[in-house]
């Protein structure tokens, strides 16, 4: 097992209480990986002709009232402008037969549309056919943290369609049951 040790203060100093090894990018994957999460893909309208779409797994609920959810994007993702505070995107929550969909918004590419079905809302966002949920949301809030920005996003319209989740877990995609 590996332990985290803390700095202690002590009347103002601050002394190191254990020499605390770095946190090794590598190990924070693999930890990180145990987390089983759901898939998503994230869709935004993009500047040229080509829409926004990105797969995510770093996606959260954080509140109710008022409905507000998360995610995070790299801050090297070229697609990084869409998402300032008030821009329109979706998130839409992937089912288990959609692992392609997963992977083909998983890798940069000129035409990441290219055979996808899908609907534009009224701010040209894109919704994917078969998705168990299209999220459309308002960019609320963002933050630059560490390697990632923080998207927080007003659940502005929803439509559900429940069936079996893709899931990710252990750097892999997974099922339900396997
Ligand atoms: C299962 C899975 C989950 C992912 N989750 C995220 C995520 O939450 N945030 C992120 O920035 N990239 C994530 N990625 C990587 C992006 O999908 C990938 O870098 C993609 O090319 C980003 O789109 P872009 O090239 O338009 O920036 C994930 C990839 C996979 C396969």
């Amino acid at each position: 097992m590996t332990t985290v040790s803390t700095n202690v203060a002590v009347e103002g100093d601050t002394v190191a209480a254990n020499l605390a090894p770095a946190i090794d990018p590598r190990e924070l994957r693999d930890a990180l990986g145990l987390f089983a999460t759901g898939v998503t893909v994230v869709t935004a309208p993009g500047s040229g002709d080509q829409p926004i779409g990105i797969t995510a797994n770093s996606f959260s609920s954080l509140s109710l009232d008022p409905p507000l959810v998360l995610w995070s994007l790299a801050l090297r993702s070229p697609s990084i402008d869409a998402f300032a505070e008030g821009q329109p995107f979706a998130i839409n929550i992937l089912q288990r037969e959609q692992e392609a969909l997963a992977l083909q918004f998983a890798r940069p590419t000129d035409d990441k549309f290219k055979n996808v079905e899908y609907a534009l809302n009224g701010y040209r966002v894109p919704l994917l056919e078969g998705a168990q949920a299209q999220l459309e949301c308002t960019v609320e809030f963002t933050r630059v943290l560490g390697d990632h920005l923080l998207i927080v996003g007003r659940v502005e319209a929803m439509n559900t369609m429940p069936s079996e989740p893709l899931l990710f877990y252990r750097g892999a995609f997974a099922q339900l049951g396997t």
